[in-house]
C-alpha cells in the first residue's frame, strides 16, 4: 500500500519535463587513463554523456555544461518512448500485461571498499513496483570499469523480463571497425575486423554450454579506422558470462550505442514477487594505444580480479592425452610422470580414460559420471599414482568432465531425471553418440557435481591441479525440475547452478589450480575465469595454427591463463611437420606444457627440451605477469610473426619472432620493440639454441632501445626457412 502511494506521489513528480527533476548530478567516475562522466537527474533520468580517455574532473564539468542533447540512456526500457536508433537494455511485462518499463532516478550513491569505487543509481517504474540499481565499479590500479545491474520485482506477482542486458554504453562515433573472435572446434578464436556498418551489429552465442567457441564474448571498437597495434582510440569490452549472450551494436546517425548482456533470445525470466535478478558484469576499458592498450589493460586487470592465483606463476606439466589418449594404466602414468620429471617439469596431468568400474571409460561412448577409479587399469588407485609423483619429485593432476553423463553409466541408469531432456522427446546425444548434459538447474545434481570434485580433492588432497573438461552443447534446453512456467529459464539457471558450483569448490579448495577446458577454447572467456586459473586453448596443438589462436587469444586473456603446450609432429590435428624448436617457442608464450610421450623423443629432442623448459623458467615471470607487445601479427601475413613481453621496469624483455609465411626472396620486415626503453642497453641472449655451444648471431649483442624501438632487429637471416623461430631473452646493462 505505501509503496503505491510513493509511487502515484512520483509519477505525478515525473509527469513533468526532465528539467524540472529535483536535483542534477554529475558523476565522473575515473581510473588510472579512464573517466566516464554520468547525469542522473533524481526525478528524472540517467545518461552515459562520456566514455573515453581520462578527462580531469573540473574538464569534465564543463563538458557536462556543453552537453544539452542526452542521448544515451544509461539504462533504456523498452516499450514507451524509445527512439530510433536506441536499443533497449530492459524489456518487462509486467503482471497485467503492460509491456513497458518507465525507469526514474530515486537515489544517487557512491562508495568504495578495498578493491575500487562503486556507482550506485537506483532507479524505480513510475507505476509499477520494479526498482532497478545500476552499478559501476572502477578497480584499482586498472583501466577497467565494469557495469551491471540489479533488477527485483517489489509486486505481489511475477514479472516476465524478456531482455535484461548488463550495459548500454556509448562509442564516440567515427570511422569505426570492430574487431572480434570467431572459431569452431581446432580452430578457436580467429580475428575478424569489420568496417562497423550503419545499422545493427550482433555478436551472440547460443550454444549454451562452450560460450566462447563461435564467438567470443570480447570486442574491440576503434574510433579512427582500421585499429593499429600500439596506435589510435580503441574500446574494449567483455561481458563476464558463462552463458550465451548478445551484445548488439547500433550505429545511426551521430549514436554508437553498445548493449550487452544474456542472451535474451528463448530465454524470457519471470522474476517473482520479492525476487532480485543480478545481471553479470560487462568490463570495459579505453586506450590511446591502440590494441595493445587494450590487451594489457585486460591483462592486468584479469591477472589481479579477473583470474584465479593470477600472482603465481604456473607449473610446466606433461599432460597425458595426446601421449595415451584413453590408454591410461600405471605403467604408462609412472614412465610419464619419471619423464617431464627428468626434463625439469614440475606437474604431471592424467587425462581422460582413468574412471568407470562396471562402464571402463575406454572411448567417448561412456562412463561420464562414474567417477571411480578403473581398478583394472590403476590397481592402486590414485594413491598410486600421487605417490609416483611424489616419487618423482612432481605434483600430480586430473581431468575430470563432471557436467555430463553418457546414456552408457551407471548414473544415468540411476537418475535419468538428472539430465536436460525435453519433454515427450526422445534425447539428443552428443560425443559417443551416449554424451549429455546434467541438469544443473537443480540442486540436487548441484550437489552430486559439487560432491565429484568435493571426494576426489578430500580423499586425495595431493591432487594439486584439476582439468575441468566440458565436451558437450546444451543440446536439450528442457529440466525435469523446473516446472512448465520456467522452462524457458534452463539456460540461465543452468549457468547460476554451475556457478555456485564452482563457488562452493572454490570455496572450500583455494588453493588447487583448476584449468578450464571445453572441448579445447570453448570456455575461453572472464565468465568463467573467476573459478579457474588457466583455460586450455585449443584441441589442436599444432604450433603454427597456434600462433593464430594464441595471437587472438591474447587480446583480451593474459598469457598465464594461456595453456600451452608442446606435442609430437606431425601434429594430431593438422598432420604439420614442424622443428621441436619451433614448437617449444610458440608454446614459451604462454603457460608452458607438453601434451606428448617424451619416451618417443630422441637423445637430442630430449635434451633440447630440457634446455628449453631450463630457460623458459627464467623467463616465465616475464611471459606470464609481464606486458605483453604484439609486434608482427602473422595475420598480416609478412613473411614473419613476433611477439614480446616486457617486466614493468622494461629491464628484462623476451622477444619471440617466427617465420610463419615462407617464401624465397621475399622482403622480411624488421623487428621493431615497440615496447622497449628507449634509454637504456639491452644485452641480447639466445634462449633456445637447438645446440647449446650455437646460439645464433645476436646472442651476446648489446644494442640500445632506441635502436630496437626506430631500427629492429634483422631476423632475415634467422627466420629463413618455413617454422623457423628464435626466443631472445633482452636484459637491461
Ligand atoms: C577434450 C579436451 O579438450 C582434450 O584436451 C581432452 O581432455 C579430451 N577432451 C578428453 O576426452
Amino acid at each position: 500500500m505505501k509503496l503505491s502511494i510513493i509511487a502515484l506521489g512520483l509519477s505525478l513528480l515525473l509527469s513533468q519535463n526532465v528539467l524540472l527533476a529535483e536535483k542534477q548530478h554529475h558523476l565522473v567516475l575515473s581510473t588510472e587513463n579512464t573517466s566516464l562522466g554520468i547525469t542522473a537527474n533524481e526525478g528524472g533520468r540517467s545518461y552515459i554523456q562520456y566514455y573515453g580517455v581520462k578527462i580531469a574532473q573540473e574538464d569534465m564539468q564543463k563538458l557536462f555544461a556543453t552537453r544539452s542533447n542526452f542521448t544515451c540512456l544509461s539504462y533504456p526500457t523498452f516499450g514507451i518512448g524509445l527512439g530510433r536508433g536506441i536499443m533497449e537494455a530492459l524489456s518487462l511485462q509486467m503482471p497485467d500485461g503492460n509491456m513497458s518499463t518507465d525507469l526514474y532516478i530515486q537515489k544517487v550513491e557512491q562508495s568504495s571498499d578495498k578493491n575500487g569505487k562503486y556507482l550506485e543509481l537506483t532507479m524505480i517504474d513510475s507505476v509499477y513496483p520494479v526498482e532497478v540499481k545500476q552499478y559501476f565499479k572502477t578497480y584499482n590500479n586498472t583501466d577497467i570499469i565494469t557495469t551491471w545491474t540489479q533488477i527485483t520485482n517489489k509486486g505481489k506477482k511475477g514479472i516476465v523480463m524478456n531482455k535484461f542486458a548488463s550495459a548500454n554504453v556509448p562509442i564516440q562515433r567515427g570511422d569505426n571497425y570492430v574487431c572480434h573472435y570467431h572459431g569452431r572446434w581446432a580452430s578457436e578464436n580467429y580475428i575478424n575486423e569489420t568496417p562497423m556498418p550503419n545499422g545493427e551489429l550482433v555478436l551472440d552465442e547460443k550454444e549454451g554450454m562452450r560460450t566462447a567457441w563461435y564467438n567470443n564474448p570480447s570486442f574491440m571498437i576503434s574510433i579512427d579506422g582500421k585499429p593499429q597495434e600500439e596506435n589510435g582510440e580503441v574500446f574494449g569490452g567483455t561481458l563476464i558470462w558463462g552463458g550465451n549472450y548478445k551484445i548488439q551494436m547500433v550505429a545511426e546517425n551521430n549514436k554508437f550505442t553498445i548493449t550487452a548482456g544474456i542472451n535474451n533470445d528463448n530465454s524470457a525470466y519471470t522474476l517473482e514477487a520479492g525476487e532480485t535478478f543480478t545481471t553479470p558484469e560487462f568490463a570495459m576499458t579505453y586506450s590511446l594505444q591502440g590494441k595493445g592498450g587494450v590487451s594489457r589493460a585486460f591483462h592486468k586487470w584479469g591477472r589481479k580480479y579477473g583470474l584465479q592465483h593470477g600472482d603465481i606463476e604456473r607449473d610446466i606439466l606433461l599432460n597425458s592425452w595426446e601421449g595415451v589418449y584413453f590408454n591410461v594404466n600405471q605403467e604408462k602414468m609412472d614412465q610419464m610422470m619419471k619423464d617431464i620429471a627428468d626434463l625439469g617439469g614440475e606437474l604431471f596431468v592424467m587425462d581422460d580414460g582413468w574412471f568407470g568400474e562396471k562402464y571402463p571409460r575406454n572411448n567417448g561412448t561412456s562412463s561420464l559420471g562414474d567417477w571411480r577409479v578403473n581398478k583394472t587399469k590403476l590397481p592402486l588407485g590414485i594413491k598410486g599414482l600421487t605417490d609416483a609423483a611424489k616419487k618423482h619429485g612432481i605434483k600430480f593432476g586430473i581431468w575430470i568432465e563432471p557436467e555430463m553423463a553418457n546414456t552408457i553409466s551407471e548414473i544415468y541408469e540411476k537418475h535419468p531425471e538428472w539430465t536436460l531432456q525435453c519433454k515427450n522427446r526422445k534425447q539428443t546425444t552428443g560425443r559417443g553418440k551416449t554424451q549429455i548434459v546434467l541438469d544443473l538447474c537443480n540442486p540436487k545434481v548441484q550437489d552430486y557435481v559439487f560432491s565429484i570434485t568435493d571426494k576426489l580433492l578430500t580423499e586425495n588432497p595431493e591432487i594439486a591441479y584439476i582439468k575441468w573438461d566440458c565436451n558437450a552443447a546444451m543440446m536439450d534446453y528442457g529440466s525435469t525440475y523446473l516446472p512448465a512456467s520456467k522452462q524457458s529459464e534452463v539456460e540461465i539457471r543452468y549457468h547460476i547452478g554451475l556457478r555456485n558450483v564452482l563457488k562452493r569448490i572454490r570455496d572450500k579448495f583455494p588453493d588447487v589450480v583448476i584449468q578450464c577446458c571445453s572441448s579445447g577454447g570453448g570456455r575461453i572467456s572472464y565468465g568463467f575465469i573467476p573459478w579457474f586459473d588457466e583455460f586450455w586453448t585449443s584441441d589442436n596443438t599444432d604450433a603454427y595454427q597456434r600462433l593464430y589462436m594464441q595471437w587472438s587469444a591474447s587480446q583480451f586473456y593474459p598469457a598465464i591463463a594461456m595453456a600451452s603446450h608442446v606435442s609430437a609432429s606431425p601434429n594430431h590435428q593438422t598432420s604439420r611437420v614442424t622443428p621441436l624448436k619451433f614448437r617449444f617457442d610458440v608454446a614459451m608464450t604462454g603457460r608452458l606444457g607438453m601434451e606428448m610421450k617424451p619416451e618417443d623423443m630422441t637423445k637430442e629432442e630430449l635434451e633440447f627440451s630440457k634446455r628449453a623448459i631450463s630457460s623458459y623458467k627464467s623467463i616465465r615471470k616475464i611471459v606470464q605477469m609481464g606486458d605483453l607487445y604484439r609486434l608482427i601479427s602473422p595475420y598480416d601475413h609478412k613473411s614473419i610473426s613476433a611477439l614480446m613481453f616486457a617486466n614493468e621496469a622494461k629491464s628484462r624483455l623476451v622477444v619471440f619472432a617466427y617465420n610463419v609465411d615462407y617464401l624465397h626472396s621475399q622482403h622480411v620486415p624488421y623487428v621493431r620493440l615497440s615496447g622497449v626503453d628507449e634509454n637504456k642497453n639491452y644485452r641480447i641472449k639466445d634462449l633456445t639454441p637447438w645446440k647449446a655451444d650455437q646460439p645464433c648471431f645476436l646472442n651476446g649483442k648489446v644494442i640500445s632501445g632506441r635502436v630496437l624501438k626506430y631500427a629492429g632487429l634483422q631476423m632475415k637471416d634467422l627466420l629463413n626457412r618455413p617454422f623457423t623461430s628464435v626466443a631472445l631473452e633482452l636484459t637491461a646493462e
